[in-house]
C-alpha cells in the first residue's frame, strides 16, 4: 500500500491510507484515546476505542490490542499507522487544522521507533528557551512549527530566485570555497595546507572576484547561491557563515542593474504573497538618507505598516568611496573593486579629492536592514589599480594579492556590474525574525560554536603535525 501524505486524508473519506510519522499530542480520555499523528504535510486525529463490541462489531479482533498498544504511545514516537478515513461528526470538527473535518479509525499500528521526552517544548515559539539548549538540541528546536515555516519559506525564496534568474538567461556557477582572500571588510577564516607547509587557504568573504572572473571569461549573465563566511564580530543579524544571491551581469548600468534586481525582489516577495510600500522602490542618496534618517539603513514602515507585515524597500546610492580607518589611513566604505562614479574616475586615477571620490555602489534596505549591495566595477587595470594605491597598498603588494584580477582585465574584461543579497537578511524581514539563527537550519551560538556539534574545537597532535602547525598557549 502506497504512503498517504496526512494533508492528503481530508480528501480520501471512506478509503484506507497508510500513514507515517510522529505522534504530536497523545489525549488520553479512559476509553478512548486521541492520537495527534504529525508528518511533514500536518496533522490528522487518530481515535482508539477501548469498547470490545465495537471491536467485534467492526470485525477486527485485533483492536484491543490496538487501544493497548496507543496506551503506550508517547510524543514524538515515530509510528505507522493503518487505517480508515472517516468524517467526523457535525460538533466534533476542528476548524484549526487542515484535516479537522476528518478522523483515522486505526486497524494496524506499528511502532518504528520510540522518542525519549523533548529536552524543551517543541510546540511554543521557543522564544523564551535557552539559546545554547536551542541550538545543542538543534534537531529538535527545528521541529517547532515556526522553524519548520522559516526554512521551508526559505527554499520557496530560493527555488522562485533561481526560475527569475533562468528565465533571464542568467546561469548559475559555483565558486571555490577554498581560495585567496577576498577583501568585504571582515577577517578571513583561514584553512592550512597539509601539502604546502606554511601556507593557508582563505574562506571567501564573498565570490567577488571569481564572479568578476567569469564576466571576464564572458558569461555575461551569472548567479550562484554563495556560501560567505566572515570572521567578524557576531550580532542578531550577522554571523560567521551566510548565503548570499550573488549575481554579475556584463554591459550593464547602475540604473539598468537596479531594475533587473527591483524586478526580481519584487516578483518574488509579491509571488509570495508579500505586500510592499512602495513600487517602485524609493531612491535615496546616502546624504540624504543620513539628513533624513542618520543611517544609511533605515525603516520607512509605519506602526500600521508594521502590524500588516509590509515590507518597505528602498534604494540608497551615491556613497562616499572611501573613509579614513581609526589608524587614519583611507580604505574602502563598501567594495573596492567597485567604479568610481563616471564624474570622478579622473580624481581617483589622480588620487585626488579623496574625500569626495563617489561610487557607483547602491545599497538595498528593507524594513531597517541592509538587505543587499552592489555595484558597477572597475574594469580596468590602472583603475583598480588606483583604488588599492589610494589606501596605501605598495606596488608590490597589489601585485601580490590582486595581481591576477589586473592581469585579467587585460583580456578584453567587459564593462560589468552586480550585487549580492543576504538571504538570511532577507527571510529575516518577511518572517518579521529579529535573529539570523531563526532562519538558518544550523546556525552559530552568539558566543561563535556550532549547534549540535562540538567546533571549533582541538586538533590531535598528529593532525597538528600533518597540518606543520604549533599551538602556543
Ligand atoms: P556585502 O558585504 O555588502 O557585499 O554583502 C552583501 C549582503 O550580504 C548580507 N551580509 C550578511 N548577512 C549575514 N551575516 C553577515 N555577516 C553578512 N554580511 C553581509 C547583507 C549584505 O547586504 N561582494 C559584495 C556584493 C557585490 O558587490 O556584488 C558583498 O559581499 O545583506
Amino acid at each position: 500500500m502506497k504512503r498517504t501524505y496526512i494533508a492528503e486524508t481530508k480528501d480520501l473519506v471512506g478509503k484506507e491510507v497508510d500513514l507515517f510519522g510522529w505522534v504530536n499530542v497523545r489525549r488520553d480520555q479512559g476509553k478512548i484515546i486521541f492520537i495527534d499523528l504529525r508528518d511533514r504535510s500536518g496533522v490528522v486525529q487518530m481515535v482508539f476505542v477501548k469498547s470490545p463490541e465495537i471491536e467485534v462489531k467492526s470485525k477486527s479482533a485485533e483492536r484491543f490490542n490496538l487501544y493497548d498498544l496507543a496506551e503506550k504511545l508517547r510524543p514524538e514516537w515515530v509510528i505507522r499507522v493503518k487505517g480508515l478515513v472517516k468524517q467526523r461528526p457535525e460538533k466534533m470538527v476542528n476548524p484549526e487544522i487542515e484535516t479537522g473535518k476528518v478522523e483515522i479509525e486505526p486497524m494496524e499500528l506499528e511502532v518504528l521507533n520510540q522518542s525519549e521526552a523533548m529536552p524543551f517544548p517543541i510546540d511554543t515559539d521557543g522564544h523564551d528557551i535557552d539559546e545554547e539548549m536551542r541550538l545543542k538540541y538543534r534537531y529538535l528546536d527545528l521541529k517547532r512549527p515556526r522553524l519548520q515555516k522559516n526554512i521551508k519559506l526559505r527554499s520557496e525564496f530560493v527555488d522562485r530566485i533561481r526560475q527569475f534568474l533562468f528565465k533571464k538567461g542568467f546561469i548559475e556557477i559555483e565558486t571555490p570555497i577554498l581560495s585567496a582572500p577576498t577583501p568585504e571588510g571582515a577577517r578571513t577564516f583561514v584553512v592550512p595546507s597539509r601539502i604546502n607547509p606554511g601556507k593557508f587557504f582563505a574562506l571567501p568573504q564573498s565570490p567577488q572576484q571569481y564572479k568578476q572572473l567569469l564576466m571576464v571569461a564572458g558569461f555575461e549573465k551569472y548567479f550562484q547561491i554563495a556560501r560567505c563566511l566572515r570572521d567578524d564580530d557576531l550580532r542578531a543579524d550577522r554571523g560567521f557563515e551566510h548565503s548570499q544571491i550573488d549575481m554579475e551581469m556584463s554591459f550593464v548600468n547602475q540604473e539598468e542593474f537596479m531594475a533587473l534586481d527591483e524586478e526580481m525582489i519584487t516578483t518574488v516577495a509579491e509571488g509570495m504573497g508579500y505586500k510592499l510600500k512602495q513600487k517602485p522602490f524609493p531612491v535615496f542618496t546616502y546624504q540624504e538618507a543620513m539628513d533624513k534618517f542618520g543611517a544609511d539603513k533605515f525603516d520607512l514602515r509605519t506602526e500600521e505598516d508594521k502590524k500588516n507585515g509590509i515590507l518597505a524597500f528602498a534604494w540608497v546610492k551615491d556613497f562616499p568611496f572611501f573613509e579614513k580607518n581609526t589608524e587614519g589611513n583611507w580604505t574602502f566604505t563598501h567594495n573596492p573593486f567597485s567604479h568610481a562614479k563616471p564624474e570622478h574616475v579622473g580624481w581617483l586615477l589622480k588620487g585626488e579629492n579623496i574625500d569626495k571620490i563617489l561610487t557607483t555602489q547602491y545599497d538595498l534596505v528593507c524594513n531597517g536592514f541592509e538587505v543587499g549591495g552592489g555595484s558597477i566595477r572597475a574594469h580596468k587595470s590602472e583603475m583598480l589599480e588606483a583604488v588599492f594605491k589610494v589606501m596605501g597598498y605598495t606596488k608590490e603588494e597589489i601585485q601580490e594579492q590582486f595581481g591576477h584580477m589586473l592581469e585579467a582585465f587585460k583580456y578584453g574584461a567587459p564593462p560589468h556590474g552586480g550585487l549580492a543579497h543576504g538571504i538570511e537578511r532577507l527571510i529575516m524581514t518577511f518572517t518579521g525574525e529579529e535573529f539570523l539563527r531563526e532562519v538558518q537550519a544550523f546556525p552559530q551560538t552568539s558566543s561563535g560554536r556550532t549547534s549540535v556539534m562540538v567546533a571549533p574545537s582541538e586538533l590531535s597532535k598528529k593532525q597538528l603535525k600533518e597540518l606543520h602547525l604549533k599551538i602556543e598557549k
